[in-house]
């Protein structure tokens, strides 16, 4: 039928609601994408959290999935679904995108940066163990493999989206080995892309000089170890308005996941059955950009800008927009509305 069918992962608390959002989007700008809705809810497996195997299998017919943010179950023995995912599925690159919304007023304008984050070891390897009584090591693994793999990808991304330069931000003034090699593969594979410069940056520094002045951060593409991609990511969203504004996508060769980089935000979601129906507060931008990420991985890129204009331009307004934003407006007001753009565009 010439649709493309695209895994949907809801998720938890208000990832329900604000998928609903993002497939009545679609709907109203006809895009020829069909939803395959699965559930990953959590199941533990010889102590080990898994991820049921119709999710797994839908993720990997499909390749290319939009998932909603998931909580991640108490209880001894588990584990992150997020990392699950990202591990299942060898996602090697989390590519966070954060670029000032025209219109919407932050103490911050112009920052327009992209971070790409190793995603698949570092502080996140989960190995830990307590020595003895009192001390614990959680190993920081690092490889070369990874590192120049992680490297590569944000070259070319630099490459394809036009960006100058890729800066590597590490700690390798402390982390002499890890960090080490990690900035070894990045100048290894800086050589391949004569023309696009390459430079390092301490994480601290990177930090400072970031919440001072974004500007010389943009068009360029930061690539760093998976801890300081996550704790960074979180602080460039700050600047240009929060969590509920940044979209995210973890890339690999066999499969991609788009997904927002915010929690289930249980405190404003409805109750957690299928026939209750949420509270209307929450804000499904930063899903919805994450899809519209998805779109251009998938080469609809008119949709992409038809819808990313439609969404933009309705915060930029600033009418109809929802609480976090400072508005007044509910989720389903703000879908609304941006609707009432495409049907106008
Ligand atoms: C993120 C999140 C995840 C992470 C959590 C939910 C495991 O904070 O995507 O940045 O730490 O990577
Ligand atoms: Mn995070």
């Amino acid at each position: 039928n010439g649709k493309y069918t695209v895994t949907l992962i809801p998720g938890d608390g208000i990832g329900p609601e604000i998928s609903e959002s993002v497939k009545d989007i679609y709907s109203a700008a006809n895009v020829p994408i069909e939803w395959e809705e699965v559930s990953v809810a959590p199941i533990l497996k010889g102590g080990k959290t898994v991820i049921p195997d119709a999710a797994i299998n839908s993720v990997r017919k499909n390749t290319v999935a939009l998932k909603g943010p998931l909580a991640t179950p108490i209880g001894k023995g588990h584990v992150s679904l997020n990392l699950t995912l990202r591990r299942t599925f060898n996602l090697f690159a989390n590519v966070r995108p954060c670029v000032s919304i025209k219109g919407f007023k932050t103490p911050y304008e112009d920052v327009n940066t992209v971070l790409i984050r190793e995603n698949t070891e570092g502080e996140y390897s989960g190995i830990e163990h307590e020595v003895v009584d009192g001390v614990v090591q959680s190993i920081k693994l690092i490889t070369w493999d990874a590192s120049e793999r992680v490297a590569r990808y944000a070259f070319h991304y630099a490459q394809a989206s036009g960006r100058k330069r890729v800066t590597a931000v590490h700690k390798a003034n402390i982390m002499k080995m890890s960090d080490g090699m990690f900035l070894s593969a990045c100048r290894q594979v800086a050589k391949d892309f004569p023309e696009i410069s390459y430079d390092e940056d301490l994480l601290d520094r990177a930090c400072l000089q970031i919440v001072q002045n974004p500007k010389p951060y943009a068009d360029r593409v930061m690539v760093m170890p998976n801890l300081y991609g996550d704790i960074l990511s979180d602080m460039c969203a700050g600047l240009i308005g929060g969590l509920g504004l940044t979209p995210s996508g973890n890339i690999g060769r066999d499969a991609s996941i788009f997904e927002a980089v915010h929690g289930s935000a249980p405190d404003i979601a409805g109750k957690s059955s299928p026939f209750i129906a949420g509270k209307g507060l929450a804000n499904p931008t930063a899903l919805l950009l994450s899809s519209i990420m998805m779109l251009r991985h998938m080469n609809l890129n008119e949709y992409a800008t038809k819808i990313e204009n439609a969404a933009l331009s309705t915060i930029a307004e600033g009418k109809t927009i929802t609480g976090d934003l400072g508005g007044k407006a509910s989720t389903k007001e703000y879908t609304a509305a941006i609707i009432e753009k495409l049907r106008r565009a």
